[in-house]
């Protein structure tokens, strides 16, 4: 029988994280599903915005860099992500987008190869194929599209998502190190869907480089930077191409050489944007002692609701059944998903949609009720069973969606 409404609640008194809803300024009457694509604004990312542009801008002008630790951020902000993902102090720097951060960790293991190989799954999300294709175009590098996980003989780099974006299934990162290692690869790990909510744990998988963004289940608020993980052995011997002076060992010596930090501080490039990072930096303080055990057990016991409950509905679903491991969102395949999603948008409950046609869910453990799945999977089932979303105003598609 499916779950009701109480049994929603006895979960509710028991879940370890319920107190972090209250860290969460989420606007009333919104059941929100979509923190795997922009999380909501913590209370403390707020305060902090505030507080670096009213006092640390406007009073303390340019001497915040050193007084307000504008400088240090992209490290500190890193070594809080680093706890998160099973890496060390040194080994995670924030800087640039996603994309930027990947140009620039596959075009140093690529550097001064003759004809390297790249690969990334045709499924991945589309702008990590983007830059391998760049760089591909750049490098003489030839760009393999892989339909299936194994990794063909003779390819260099291989770009994989950990949590995947469209299905939330979530790849056997040992494995994928294991027989990358075999075959003379080398991996970088796409952590966008994964990081802050499940144990990723890069060291102890053999994981040696690394990106996600900060806007997701981070919390770091939109455009906030992103970040990359070099371990610290690969780090000292690689050269990135965007060696600008916030990589520099030593950027204030105004040197005409240039001189790469020890660690992943090399792969900084530019000045980082100090606003938006410092709302990251604040927002990351909220993971401080929860355990990412905790968070994708979490994730998944609302995901295995949600799916309880829609499952007298009959919908196709891509994402890994009850039962399975999964990252924080379930996706269902539906012809007219686009229209059903505004009209479930239009009655508080917001998801998102990708092309052609997927209606994605997101379980964000640390703001979300069992309560709240609940209610929104009642929503979805009467958005269907009414056909509401036929109305006009549902067809009706913004650049974003
Ligand atoms: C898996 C994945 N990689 C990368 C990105 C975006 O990267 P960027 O920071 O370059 O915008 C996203 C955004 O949703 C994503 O889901």
């Amino acid at each position: 029988m499916a779950a009701t409404r109480k049994d929603a609640a006895k979960l509710d008194a028991v879940d370890p994280l319920a107190q972090f809803r209250g860290e969460f300024d989420l606007p009333a009457g919104v059941i929100y599903l979509d923190g795997n694509s922009l999380g909501p604004p913590p209370r403390r990312a707020l305060a902090r915005l505030q507080q670096t542009a009213d006092i640390e801008w406007r009073a303390g002008l340019i001497r915040s860099w050193n007084d307000a630790g504008w400088f240090d951020m992209p490290k500190r902000a890193g070594d809080k992500i680093a706890r998160l993902i099973g890496a060390n102090t040194g080994e995670v720097i924030v800087a640039d987008s996603v994309s930027v951060n990947l140009f620039k960790i596959a075009s140093a293991l690529i550097a001064r190869r003759r004809a390297p190989v790249l690969a990334v799954d045709a499924d991945e999300f589309p702008t990590d194929g983007y830059i391998l294709e760049g760089l591909a175009g750049l490098a003489g590098a030839r760009l393999v599209r892989l339909k299936t996980p194994a990794i063909p003989s003779g390819v260099d780099v291989l770009v994989r998502s950990l949590v995947s974006y469209r299905s939330g299934a979530v790849a056997d990162m040992r494995a994928v190190e294991k027989e990358a290692s075999a075959k003379g690869a080398e991996v970088i790990w796409d952590l966008s869907h994964a990081t802050g909510l499940i144990n990723v744990d890069l060291r102890r998988n053999g994981a040696r480089f690394a990106v996600g963004c900060g806007y997701k289940f981070l919390n770091g608020g939109p455009g906030a930077p992103a970040f990359a993980y070099i371990a610290r052995e690969a780090a000292a011997t690689l050269s990135q191409p965007l060696s600008g002076w916030m990589g520099h060992a030593s950027p204030f010596d105004f040197s005409t050489d240039y001189r790469p930090a020890p660690d992943a501080a090399r792969f900084a490039s530019g000045t980082p944007p100090v606003l938006s990072l410092s709302a990251l930096d604040a927002a990351l303080d909220l993971f401080e002692g929860v355990a990412p055990p905790t968070l994708e057990a979490k994730a998944r016991a609302l995901g295995d609701l949600f799916l309880d409950i829609c499952e007298p509905l009959g919908l196709e679903t891509i994402s890994p059944p009850a039962g399975m491991r999964r990252g924080g969102q379930i996706a269902f395949v539906h012809e007219n998903g686009f229209p059903i999603m505004q009209a479930l948008i239009a009655r508080g409950v917001i998801g998102d949609f990708r092309a052609p046609n997927l209606m994605r869910f997101g379980f964000s453990p640390l703001f979300l009720s069992y309560s709240d799945v609940f209610e929104a999977a009642e929503a979805f089932a009467e958005v269907l069973k009414s056909e509401a979303w036929r109305a006009p105003e549902y067809a009706r598609r913004g650049a974003v969606t």
